[in-house]
């Protein structure tokens, strides 16, 4: 790649994902508008839709063409409980396109950040006297090992009974990368980093620290709190404003991200970075909304949000994102939102994701203008 021109995978998915993923595609027409950059975007067909049309949750085609850019910019997947019947269970979008994604690439550095200003405060379930200044926490999970990937066995034991097996399986090189990763982001923030972890129960946990006894050497600057997992998820609820980076393995990470989405308001408002040595793609944490979808009342925000990581991370524009968390946030704070995160009644104007949308590149419009 050269410096100003990126090719971009496109993958739409299911459900909400067209609509949210046409609003966050324009921030790339607008950035070319002011600045010297190239964006080819190149579409493919992934999840549940890619199966219906190819037989295939994840086709060869879009593997080459993912194999082949810069950066990918992925939709939510999935379908309904009972729609999702209707595809081979090895195919089902999560089993069949996102964990091979994530697989191929190797994007063992989940970054979801749970982040709300004061200003959004009115979106989060939680008082104001708990919220306080905002929540603005960098959770790290990772992203390839654990229960999700290891050994799975399934069958009928000698006494007849069904039985299942499925491992928690991580070396120390797998723990160590990802530890890296969140002492680094620790570092350059607020230089307090929360272990999360389950050690008085899981042999995994303790090696996870053991690992990172060994990891925070290097890091000498960054106090490490720990904290079991159980305990985080209250903690979480309780007093947010305590956290600044955590870090965690894979189904910990699945499960407290969740909760950060419910903190804020909405998973709507968590966008994700899965970044792995070669190669990253950018997601919104949440499922394909398929109650909700063609309706054009989505907030795009998360689907936007990733886009800005994708600007930030890959392709080390960070003026650029810094201009589009700016525009989305100021679109909220200037009193609008959409029917998915607000009722009717809660004194913000609703707009439809569209409408939203072309608010967010008014202001980046304007934003990207002012020299
Ligand atoms: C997420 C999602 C995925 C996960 C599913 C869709 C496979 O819940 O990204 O958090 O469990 O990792
Ligand atoms: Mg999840």
């Amino acid at each position: 790649m050269t410096s100003n021109s990126f090719k971009i995978a496109i993958l739409d998915g299911d459900g909400i994902g067209p609509e949210i993923m046409k609003q966050a595609v324009r921030v790339f027409d607008v950035l070319k508008k002011h600045r010297d950059l190239d964006f080819e975007l190149i579409s493919a067909k992934f999840g549940a839709s890619a199966y219906f049309e190819t037989g295939k949750a994840f086709p060869d085609e879009t593997k080459e063409i993912c194999d082949s850019v810069d950066a990918i910019l992925k939709g939510p997947v999935g379908l309904s409980h009972e729609e999702s019947q209707k595809i081979p269970v090895n195919e089902q979008p999560e089993r069949g396109a996102i964990l091979p994604l994530r697989a191929r690439y190797n994007t063992y550095a989940n970054f979801r950040p749970i982040y709300l200003s004061k200003n959004m405060a009115h979106f989060s379930p939680l008082k104001p006297e708990i919220i306080r200044d905002g929540i603005d926490i960098l959770l790290i999970r990772e992203l390839v090992g654990g229960l999700y990937f290891g050994a799975k066995d399934r069958g009928v034991n000698a006494q007849g009974l069904r039985y299942v097996k499925e491992s928690l399986e991580y070396d120390e090189t797998q723990i160590s990368q990802i530890l890296h990763v969140a002492f680094q982001q620790a570092e350059k923030r607020k230089k307090v980093l929360h272990n999360i972890h389950k050690s008085n129960v899981l042999i995994s946990s303790v090696l996870w620290n053991e690992v990172l006894d060994e990891v925070r050497n290097d890091y000498p600057g960054v106090e490490v709190k720990h904290l079991l997992v159980d305990a985080a998820a209250t903690a979480l609820c309780l007093n947010p404003g305590q956290f600044d980076v955590m870090v965690m393995e894979n189904m910990f990470g699945d499960i407290l991200s969740d909760q950060g989405g419910g903190i804020l308001g909405s998973l709507g408002l968590m966008p994700s970075a899965c970044i792995g040595p070669d190669k990253a793609y950018y997601e919104p944490s949440h499922g394909s909304a398929p109650d909700i979808a063609g309706k054009n009342i989505a907030n795009p925000y998360s689907m936007i949000g990733s886009v800005a990581m994708l600007l930030d991370m890959s392709l080390k524009l960070q003026a650029e994102a810094d201009a589009v968390w700016r525009s989305m946030r100021s679109v909220f704070e200037a009193g609008y939102s959409t029917a998915d995160l607000s009722p009717k009644d809660s004194g913000v104007e609703i707009l439809s994701t569209e409408d939203f949308g072309d608010k967010v590149m008014t202001k980046l419009d304007e934003i990207l203008s002012t020299p």
